[in-house]
Formats: C-alpha cells, structure tokens, sequence
C-alpha cells in the first residue's frame, strides 16, 4: 500500500506542473472535462444540454460534486482523472456545467435538504451565462466562497472517506501491496483463502507453483508473458472444454504521451493471450484508437489499465514496460518549424 502511494504522490507530483491552472471552472472545464463532456464520450453529459444534465441536476449539486471529486462506476473518472486539481476547481467545474444546463432553477429544489446546497445556489445565479468576463468574474469571487466554508465542505466529506477506507478493503486481497517478505504466502496464511476450508491445505504454495517459471524483478516476480510464450504454462481457456482456444489478436496500438516519457505501446497479443475482448471492451475501452481518455492518474487510481496492473499483472513501478516506445527525436523539432 505505501509503496503504491509512494509512486502515487511521485506521479502526481510529475502531473502536476502540466495541470494545476487557475481556480475558475470555466478554465477547469476547458482543460479537463470538455474532453469528454463536450461531445458526450462514454455516455457523458454533455456541455450546454439540459436533457442530459436535468435529472442529473435533480439529484442535488452536492451529490454532483461528490460524483466529480470521487468518479462513478459508470466512467466519470475522479476529478476527471486529474487528481492534482483543487477540490474547489473541480467544484466550480461542476457548477460552470450545471450553469450551462440552466441547472439554476432545477438546483434550487433540494435547497430544503441541504444547507450548503443554499450556499451552492447563488454562486450559479451570479453567472448564469457563461459569457468570458462574467464567468471569469463570478468564478474568482466563487474561490474564495468556497475556500471559506470549511463546515459544509467536512460534512460533505465523511461519507467519502468511508467510501475510501471500503475501496481500500476491496484491494486487501493484492498481493502485490503486501511488503516483499509478506507475500506469496501458503495458502492458509495467505489472508484470502479459508483456512478452514480442507481444500485450501490442499493448494500448491506460490513460492513451490512459480519456481520453475522465468523470474521478473517486480509484482509476483514472475515473468508471465515469457512463462506463456515459452509454453511453460497453458492455461486453460475454458474451464470445461479442454480444446477451446483463445482469439489471440496481434495488434498494437500506439499512445502518444506529452513530455519526454517514451510513448505507450498498448500490445493486444500479450493480453488476449489470457483475456477475452469483453474483459476490456467496451467497458474499460472503447474499441476505437484514441478514443480513450487515459493518465497515469486514472491508472494509479485502479482505472483503466489500472484496473488490472497493479493488482493481477505486473505494477505500474514498470515505467518501460508500458512505455516502451522511444521518441522520435526529430519529430518535435519538425512539428515546431511548421
Ligand atoms: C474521461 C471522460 C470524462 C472526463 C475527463 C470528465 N468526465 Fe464527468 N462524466 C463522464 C461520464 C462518462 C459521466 C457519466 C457517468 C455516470 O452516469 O455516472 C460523467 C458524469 C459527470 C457528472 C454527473 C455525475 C452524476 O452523478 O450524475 C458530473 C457532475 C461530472 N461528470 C463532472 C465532471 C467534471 C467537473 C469534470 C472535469 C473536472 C469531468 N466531469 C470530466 C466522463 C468524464
Ligand atoms: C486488456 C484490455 C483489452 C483487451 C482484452 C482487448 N482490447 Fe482492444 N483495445 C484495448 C485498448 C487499450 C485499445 C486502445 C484504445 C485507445 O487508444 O483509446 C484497444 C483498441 C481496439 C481497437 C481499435 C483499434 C484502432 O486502431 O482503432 C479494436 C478494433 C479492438 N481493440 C478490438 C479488440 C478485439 C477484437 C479484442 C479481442 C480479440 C480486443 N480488442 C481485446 C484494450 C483491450
Ligand atoms: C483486463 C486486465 C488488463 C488491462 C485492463 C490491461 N492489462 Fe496489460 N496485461 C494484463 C495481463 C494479465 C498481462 C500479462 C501478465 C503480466 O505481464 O503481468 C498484461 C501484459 C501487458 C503488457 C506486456 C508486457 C510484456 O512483458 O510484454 C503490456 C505492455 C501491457 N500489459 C500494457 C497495458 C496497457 C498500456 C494497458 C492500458 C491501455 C493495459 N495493459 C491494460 C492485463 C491487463
Ligand atoms: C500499465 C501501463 C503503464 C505503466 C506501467 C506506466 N504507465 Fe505511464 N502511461 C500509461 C498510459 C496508457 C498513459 C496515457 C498515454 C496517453 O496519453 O494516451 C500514460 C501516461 C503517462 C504520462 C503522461 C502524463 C499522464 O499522466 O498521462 C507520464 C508522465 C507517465 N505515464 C509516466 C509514467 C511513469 C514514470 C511510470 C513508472 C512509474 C509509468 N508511467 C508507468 C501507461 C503506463
């Protein structure tokens, strides 16, 4: 766990000189969420239409924040998947969008329920067209609202630090957060299997199962792709019929990355080697090149391609084996003569 927030808080750090921008949601929107809320990539609402924002707006503001700050299991990523923003900004993000829906009259509704709904309130009143001084105006007088209503701002926080500590539990089973020494432990010791249970006596111990298989220098500390290419392993593909086999597909696709990391080669043959295009597709990915909106942020977070590296293939600590491609030197000095 430390280990996996050490590199959380490095990669934030690395993220952070690109992303961090003035508190107003206007900019906040442009440079983070229009990505997808523009145009309504996955099924996002879209910027300016009150039938995609209104019964979202019915839900109350302060349920929309929660859903911004903390993402939702439908592809709202936490804070859009740029986790360096000021919880302020993503706030005024929110508000900049529901202001667009004429979300004002449908927010003031759950007014009743909340007292800081009430606070919410006048700040989308005071720009109700999102024109580019007014907006501008009301989100620098907006900041500092925020900024002092401390109280409003806790209550709306302790549920999601219990949703935190649950998610945390959802990942107890990793063996790779555990310290080195600590995993791969027999099974009975192991903390996810019952050691009550005869059948869990029974399993082969990690340590003795991997011994045999190419070593890696991180995650189980075996090299699993090697171990299937080589053919020391074959793993079943169907649990019941032995001759079925896998729709291997041999195809890369590229991703660019801004800055001086090496870009991503995302290769489709070492994955469905063990997986089916439906553990992917469409619901971690749209099948499309490009389509996908990813960060290391999102990935650290357990999205994406976070969803399985880190906790059932090799970590995210292996910079190079997802950013493989070496940039070509001479493309950005062409790119900058044009
Ligand atoms: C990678 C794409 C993506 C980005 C970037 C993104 N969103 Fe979203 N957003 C979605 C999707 C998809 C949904 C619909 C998810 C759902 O229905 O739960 C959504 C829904 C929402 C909702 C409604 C949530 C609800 O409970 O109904 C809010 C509010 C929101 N986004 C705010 C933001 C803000 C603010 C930003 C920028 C800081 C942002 N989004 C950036 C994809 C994105
Ligand atoms: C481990 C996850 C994963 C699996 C399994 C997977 N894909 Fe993909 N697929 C991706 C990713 C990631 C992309 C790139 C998306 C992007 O660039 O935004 C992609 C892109 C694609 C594309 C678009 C290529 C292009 O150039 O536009 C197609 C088509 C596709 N996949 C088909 C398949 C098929 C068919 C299977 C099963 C045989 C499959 N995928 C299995 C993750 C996966
Ligand atoms: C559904 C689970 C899943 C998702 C999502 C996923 N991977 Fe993987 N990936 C695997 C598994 C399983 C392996 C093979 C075992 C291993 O190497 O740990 C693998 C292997 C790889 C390899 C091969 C490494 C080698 O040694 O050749 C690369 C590169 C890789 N993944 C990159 C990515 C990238 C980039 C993404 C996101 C765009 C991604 N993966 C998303 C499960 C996944
Ligand atoms: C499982 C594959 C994988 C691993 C491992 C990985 N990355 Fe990434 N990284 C990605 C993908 C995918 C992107 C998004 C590329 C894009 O923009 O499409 C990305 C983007 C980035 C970016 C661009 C900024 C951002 O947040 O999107 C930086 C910087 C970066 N990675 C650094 C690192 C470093 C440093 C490590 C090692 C600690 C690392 N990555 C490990 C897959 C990976």
């Amino acid at each position: 766990m430390k280990k996996l927030q050490l590199i959380a808080s490095m990669m934030l750090g690395l993220a952070a000189a690109g992303s961090v921008s003035a508190d107003a949601g206007k900019d906040t929107y442009t440079k983070v969420c229009a990505v997808c809320h523009a145009g309504g990539i996955a099924a996002a609402p879209r910027y300016g239409n009150a039938a995609d924002w209104g019964p979202r707006i019915a839900k109350g503001v302060p349920t929309l924040y929660q859903s911004a700050l903390k993402g939702t299991p439908k592809g709202m990523p936490a804070k859009g998947g740029n986790l360096t923003l000021p919880d302020a900004s993503v706030k005024a993000a929110v508000d900049y969008m529901v202001a667009a829906a004429g979300g004002a009259k449908a927010a003031a509704e759950p007014k009743a329920d909340a007292k800081k709904e009430a606070k919410a309130e006048p700040k989308k009143e005071a720009k109700p067209e999102p024109k580019k001084e007014a907006a501008k105006e009301a989100a620098k007088e907006e900041a500092p609202k925020a900024a002092a209503a401390p109280a409003p701002a806790a209550v709306a926080a302790a549920p999601l630090v219990q949703e935190g500590a649950s998610a945390a539990d959802v990942n107890s089973f990793n063996r790779l957060l555990k310290p080195a020494g600590k995993r791969n432990l027999p099974p009975p010791e192991d903390g996810i299997h019952d050691p009550a249970n005869d059948g869990t006596h029974a399993l082969q111990p990690p340590l003795a199962a991997f011994g045999s298989l190419p070593k890696s220098f991180a995650g189980n500390r075996v090299n699993w792709v090697e171990a299937i290419g080589s053919g020391k392993i074959k793993p079943r593909w169907d649990r019941t019929d032995l001759t079925a086999e896998p729709i291997v597909m041999d195809m890369n696709v590229v991703r660019e990355v801004k800055g001086s990391m090496p870009d991503v080669v995302y290769p489709h043959k070492q994955h469905t080697q063990w997986l089916d295009c439906s553990n992917c597709h469409p619901a971690i990915f749209t099948p499309q090149k490009g389509a996908n909106q990813i960060s290391m942020a999102s990935i650290l977070l357990g999205e994406k391609c976070g969803v399985c590296h880190g906790k059932v293939a090799f970590p995210v600590s292996e910079c190079r084996l997802c950013h493989s491609k070496k940039k070509d030197l001479v493309k950005p000095a062409t790119a900058a003569a044009r």
